[in-house]
């Protein structure tokens, strides 16, 4: 009977090295607005989730539940082996240096060069970095977007696309286990957009990130990943490959498909 158990509990085991968020049966609402009305989902290692849905759905308020930057009314948060919503302050703080949050319309601080934009994380964080080390880091970050050459720009001397770039370079400085990508692509043309895109999947690859990228944009979801989640309503509609995704009915989903 013993070994029975044992056994049984194996896969339970396995599933959770692998899963690094776990989200049950969440619930938010704003006053009477009703947003996340029961929404569970996983990430595992080394995966883009894509969570797809239209304005105003929620993925925003989902993600932000994530770093304790809103907590859910009900239901639970794990990330990285961590309770979310039990964490005090110097935990959260610790699981936030874990994550990179490219915030939907995050901005560079304009008087700032875009090497001091990227130090600037760095040295809130890790006091006693040398200025050789900062400097190699900056580097390295500027290198892995493709914009070594932009570190004395001020931001303003940049485009839309490079400013997307920067920021994704100021969260990789941190080297996150986790990216989180609200809207990456919006307020770009196609052309940056795919270079966003494209973007994303060598992050993934050259720093074995696993990240959740949300987005309105089809081709972002298409090109990035792995997996979809389509939220409406404040619910999880439908999961799975983009292909399997892009088969539905509903009629809350048909839309993005049908352009
Ligand atoms: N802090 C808040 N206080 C009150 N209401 C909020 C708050 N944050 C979000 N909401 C509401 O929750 C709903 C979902 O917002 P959310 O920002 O998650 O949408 P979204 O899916 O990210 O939309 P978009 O694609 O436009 O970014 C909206 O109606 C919004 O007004
Ligand atoms: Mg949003």
């Amino acid at each position: 009977m013993e070994n029975q158990l044992v056994i049984e509990k194996r896969p339970v085991t396995n599933k959770h090295n692998k899963e690094i968020v776990t989200v049950q049966n969440i619930y938010k609402s704003f006053g009477d607005k009703k947003v996340l009305q029961g929404v569970s989902f996983h990430l595992d290692k080394g995966e883009n989730l894509v969570v797809l849905g239209k304005s105003g759905t929620g993925k925003s308020v989902l993600i932000k539940c994530l770093v304790g930057l809103l907590y859910p009314d009900r239901g639970s948060v794990e990330v990285l082996g961590e309770n979310v919503l039990e964490l005090d302050p110097v935990g959260l703080d610790a699981l936030r240096l874990k994550i990179g949050f490219n915030f939907q319309n995050s901005a560079l601080y304009d008087s700032m060069t875009v090497g001091e934009n990227l130090e600037f994380p760095l040295k809130r964080n890790f006091r006693d970095m040398t200025e050789k080390e900062l400097d190699k880091a900056v580097n390295e970050a500027l290198e892995s977007v493709g914009l070594a050459h932009t570190r004395d720009l001020m931001p303003s001397e940049l485009s839309g696309g490079m400013r997307k770039r920067i920021g994704i370079a100021r969260t990789l400085i941190l080297k996150p286990e986790i990216m989180l990508y609200d809207e990456p692509t919006s307020g770009l043309d196609p052309v940056t957009a795919k270079e966003i895109n494209e973007l994303i999947v060598e992050v993934k690859e050259k720093y074995h990130t696993a990240a959740i990228v949300i987005t309105h944009d089809i081709s972002c979801a298409k090109t990035t990943g792995d997996r979809i989640m389509a939220l409406a309503e404040g619910e999880v509609l439908k999961e799975g490959t983009f292909e399997e995704v892009s088969k539905t009915n509903h009629p809350a989903l048909k839309a993005f498909f049908e352009y």
